[in-house]
């Protein structure tokens, strides 16, 4: 089932999300859902908080760096209760967001990330991440914590983003 994704500026982006205390059916339902409702949105990763449940669930499904065209499946992964064990160095990209559509900006991430988290079977996994993984990880876990990409920017980039945010939520109003 496709789930509606919650978009800025509604509240609920900022609940934090609880532990899961039993990775059951209705946790597997709600894996699989995100899943699919991540690709049709065509994303990359999708938290549980995005789309109105308040769960610690994340789903990636992050392309290689070498792919041009994006192999679906190829890299899909669910994380129930993930959490940061390690990080390592800096890096910059160029974020976005499926609950800030229209609107991009650089944030400032660590470089490498190790994180623990169990299986769509409750089963615990470690996983190292460098890359665009590291941060589609980072990203989607703010989530969890109810952070947006915009809230990690600078006063004045933010305000900046906000703006251009609400201009296109505008325009979109108006188009047919
Ligand atoms: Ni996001």
């Amino acid at each position: 089932m496709i789930l509606e994704i919650i978009k800025y500026p509604d509240p609920f982006l900022k609940t934090h999300a609880a532990r899961v205390e039993s990775v059951d059916d209705s946790v597997r339902k709600l894996i699989d859902d995100m899943i699919e409702t991540m690709y049709y949105a065509r994303g990359i990763g999708l938290a549980s908080v995005q789309v109105g449940d308040p769960r610690q669930v994340v789903v990636l499904d992050v392309p290689d760096e070498d792919e041009n065209e994006r192999a679906k499946g190829k890299n899909l992964m669910a994380l129930v209760n993930p959490e940061i064990v390690s990080t390592e160095g800096e890096t910059l990209y160029e974020e976005g967001c499926l609950s800030v559509p229209g609107v991009t900006a650089d944030v400032e991430r660590a470089a490498r990330v190790k994180v623990r988290a169990l299986d769509r079977d409750g089963k615990p996994f470690e996983i190292e991440a460098d890359g665009l993984l590291a941060i589609a990880l980072q990203h989607e876990l703010d989530h969890l914590s109810g952070v947006l990409f915009i809230d990690r920017l600078s006063r004045l980039k933010r305000e900046l983003v906000k703006r251009k945010y609400k201009k296109s939520l505008e325009t979109e109003e108006r188009a047919i």
